[in-house]
């Protein structure tokens, strides 16, 4: 085959170098438009599985890259005047021109036959290549000439930062966070040899403008940098080698994803590779990883294939799909970090402490979890989890196993719970005139039994025809009130765990059929008339909250989510009113806010009221977490004590993104740029994502749906899982306990004594 690979960077040289080696008659060429020796950049920095697999691919590559290498274990954050660092992360940096120089020799070595100083303008320059490799950077000409077949989804991101140097060499990969009057900068620093460091420096759009940056020359962003960064410098310069970009220096991260990798052009087959398909942000520095794994992969199929031209086309295919998981995966983690990192000034550095503003540095891209880090570095975690434990109130002495964040108690005015597990509100369809019967006391019972600190029943209807079925349960009438008393009298009577209402009023999903009878489905006799948006904006619900204080609840919610009454307020897409109840978010929130001013009023003051919300409608003209931030705000002001955070069930064809924890950003977002304790949910199914949320300060509590279906005890459960036996069991059920840990403990010293 004839090759040819536009650009000279990490993807295109070792795909060169891979392919000769593989089959050397290849004919193989990389064209590059610099110099051999020239290069944009200083350090970047590689995984452990990247370079285990390079060691297979070309051990003679990887053992120079290794030699060239500066390992590192340590992050160090620095943060309104505190130094904190924690160790085990295990990094490997080398300097970007180093690594390059490495893959020229190799591919000179094998035969590659290297071009420089040549610009290509297109592939079609190579009428007689078989394959052509795109692997032209970022900006690459030859995915933007078929931009229609490749599809290229270019968004650039809001922050501006800026590559620099520095003759300084940092022991840790260290970050440096600094307010000025205009707001935060950080710095992310690293080695890549025995004395330079690459030091990149980022801000949001805002200081950047206020700062008038990008009116400086690159001298001048440097000295404001050097004077910013001057304590974490300390005396050292910083240096620029982007000369040759006129003007600023001050970049925007771009995110590219491509909805198609190949094309043939009528002579050769041309196929994208590195940046020139994917980027991801520097946050996780992943980029050179991603394009060096591109390669690989490549050549791979190749291999596999065979290396005749005829195999072409499918290798292709098969090399674009693998790929592809392996990027998104990459790219949603980056995402993650790269987000953090957008919205660390208004939305972490103002509000948490340094022990915490750390953890959530830690955890942002959400790969890194609670149980991780304690793999990484035991001492740092428990000295977390102790700062947690204390902050929370309880006594976390030294040398002895630290209450993890999950199992803390949480007081919220008068009333204290004793952790921050929450069983979600689910609707059981299972009342007769909305009463509590043997079912309900079985079912919130038997959670109440299982550990959680507050557990929510369904929602229930303030009146007949608020609810959603025949089988919801109520609170219009007395006997109802009854009833909530008896399961109230049976929780309070059998530990700590408080008992939470969820008031709600179906509005327009309301008169439907038991959910295993067709949910959302109308009832086809027996219904009864709806109240929506449009609807006169009237409920008499005052007794409500009376009847359910009387009767003891510990905690109300209400429920302005899922497309309900409330919700059908709040949301665009259901709210068509040109009145004062409809249009702006204002107006939307009112007749929602009347309602949760007249049950405020009317329950206790020492007893806490949560508004759960959809926080993103997902389709198209729906809210979005900004309005749902909005609306926070409103009922913060109103006296709400606690968001409950969830999202979607407004409108029938939306498109929910799932997937573990897919809520959580909201819960985050909310609590800490509105600054009101908030409640995540959804696909929270194990202590390790609850400890890591809570420690994180994404959310206060954690509600958790699903598995306290398929587990009433999922609470006592995980807390056993992760080895936690202060976790008190129900007297009655303390044998079990032992039995359960030593299990527990038996099962997971077997595999070892296996070995
Ligand atoms: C601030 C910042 C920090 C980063 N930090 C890291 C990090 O820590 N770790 C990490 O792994 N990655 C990092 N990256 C990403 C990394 O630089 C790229 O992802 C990686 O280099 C991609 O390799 P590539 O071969 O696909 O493209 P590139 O390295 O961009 O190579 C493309 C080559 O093609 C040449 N070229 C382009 N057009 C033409 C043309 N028309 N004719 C001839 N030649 C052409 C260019 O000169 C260049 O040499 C960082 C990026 C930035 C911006
Ligand atoms: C059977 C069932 C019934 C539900 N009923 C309600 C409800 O009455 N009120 C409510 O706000 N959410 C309700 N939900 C949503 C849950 O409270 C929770 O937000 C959702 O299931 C996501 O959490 P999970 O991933 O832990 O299951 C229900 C969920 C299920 C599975």
């Amino acid at each position: 085959m004839r090759i040819v690979c536009i650009g000279g960077g990490p993807a295109g040289l070792y795909f060169g170098l891979l392919m000769k080696k593989l089959h050397p008659e290849h004919s193989v060429t990389v064209v590059e438009r610099n110099r051999p020796y020239d290069t944009f950049g200083w350090g970047v920095v590689f995984s452990d599985a990247t370079m285990t697999s390079m060691r297979a691919w070309d051990p003679e590559s990887a053992a120079e890259i290794e030699t060239a290498f500066n390992h590192w274990d340590d992050i160090e954050v620095l943060f309104k005047g505190t130094r904190q660092r924690t160790t085990g992360h295990g990094f490997v940096g080398i300097g970007r021109k180093k690594l390059l120089n490495i893959l020229q020799a190799r591919c000179e070595a094998l035969g590659v036959e290297l071009k420089f100083e040549t610009e290509v303008d297109s592939d079609a320059d190579f009428p007689d290549a078989d394959l052509v490799i795109a692997s032209d950077g970022l900006g690459s000409k030859i995915r933007n000439r078929y931009a229609d077949v490749f599809q290229p989804d270019l968004v650039v991101r809001p922050n501006r930062y800026i590559w620099l140097g520095t003759n300084k060499s940092f022991d840790a990969f260290t970050f440096d966070f600094r307010k000025t009057d205009h707001g935060w900068f950080q710095a992310h620093i690293y080695k890549f040899d025995d004395k330079t460091s690459t030091f990149i420096v980022e801000t949001t759009e805002a200081a950047y403008e206020a700062h008038r940056l990008g009116e400086m020359s690159q001298d001048q962003s440097i000295a404001f940098c050097e004077d910013l960064f001057a304590e974490v410098l300390d005396g050292a310069s910083l240096m620029t080698n982007a000369r040759h970009l006129r003007g600023s220096a001050w970049l925007n991260f771009q995110r590219l994803i491509c909805g198609k990798w190949s094309h043939f052009n009528g002579n050769s087959h041309v196929v994208l590779m590195g940046d020139a398909a994917h980027t991801a942000h520097f946050a996780i520095g992943s980029g050179t990883k991603l394009a060096i794994d591109d390669a690989i992969e490549l050549a791979n199929q190749f291999n596999k294939a065979g290396h005749g031209k005829d195999t072409i086309p499918s290798v292709l295919a098969t090399y674009e799909e693998i790929r592809r998981v392996d990027v998104a995966r990459i790219q949603n983690a980056a995402r993650n970090a790269m987000e953090w990192f957008e919205v660390v000034g208004e939305r972490y550095a103002d509000t948490l402490e340094p022990e915490q503003f750390m953890y959530s540095m830690l955890t942002r891209s959400q790969r890194i979890s609670h149980e991780n880090l304690r793999l990484r570095d035991k001492t740092w975690l428990e000295g977390y989890e102790r700062w947690f434990a204390r902050k929370s109130g309880l006594d976390a002495r030294e040398n002895e196993r630290c209450t993890p964040p999950m199992f803390t108690p949480y007081t919220v005015r008068g009333v204290t719970l004793p952790n921050r597990i929450v069983v979600s509100p689910m609707a059981m369809y299972s009342a007769t005139d909305g009463l509590i019967d043997d079912f309900h006391m079985v079912h919130l019972g038997s959670r109440a039994l299982g550990g959680a600190g507050l557990v929510f029943a369904e929602m229930t209807c303030v009146s007949p025809d608020a609810r959603i079925t025949p089988g919801c349960l109520g609170i219009w009438n007395d006997a109802q009130a009854e009833g909530w008393k008896r399961l109230v009298d049976f929780v309070h009577g059998a530990g700590d765990t408080k008992v939470g209402m969820q008031l709600g009023h179906a509005g327009r999903k309301g008169a439907t059929k038991l959910a295993w009878d067709g949910i959302d489905q109308p009832l086809e006799s027996g219904g009864w008339p709806l109240l929506s948006a449009s609807a006169l904006p009237y409920l008499k619900n005052s007794q409500v909250p009376k009847r359910a204080a009387e009767a003891g609840v510990d905690w109300l919610e209400l429920h302005c989510a899922h497309g309900y009454l409330l919700s059908s307020f709040l949301s665009p897409l259901t709210n068509r009113r040109e009145d004062e109840y409809g249009g702006s978010h204002e107006n939307r929130a009112r007749f929602p806010l009347e309602v949760f001013r007249a049950v405020r009023a009317a329950w206790p003051e020492d007893r806490p009221i949560s508004v759960r919300l959809s926080c993103h409608d997902w389709f198209e003209g729906g809210n979005t977490p900004d309005d749902a931030a909005i609306f926070a705000e409103m009922f913060k002001a109103a006296g709400a004590d606690l968001i409950d955070c969830s999202s979607g069930q407004v409108w029938k064809e939306e498109k929910p993104v799932y997937g573990r924890l897919f809520q959580t950003p909201f819960a985050d977002k909310i609590r800490n740029e509105i600054r009101i304790p908030t409640i995540a949910v959804g696909a929270i199914s194990e202590a390790d994502h609850a400890n890591s949320i809570i420690a994180a300060g994404r959310a206060d509590l954690c509600a958790v749906a699903r598995p306290h279906l398929a587990d009433p005890a999922w609470a006592l459960h995980e807390a056993a899982k992760i080895g936690l036996t202060s976790v008190p069991w129900p007297k009655q059920y303390r044998a079990g306990k032992y039995q359960y840990e030593a299990n527990l403990a038996r099962a997971n010293a077997a595999p070892a004594a296996a070995k």
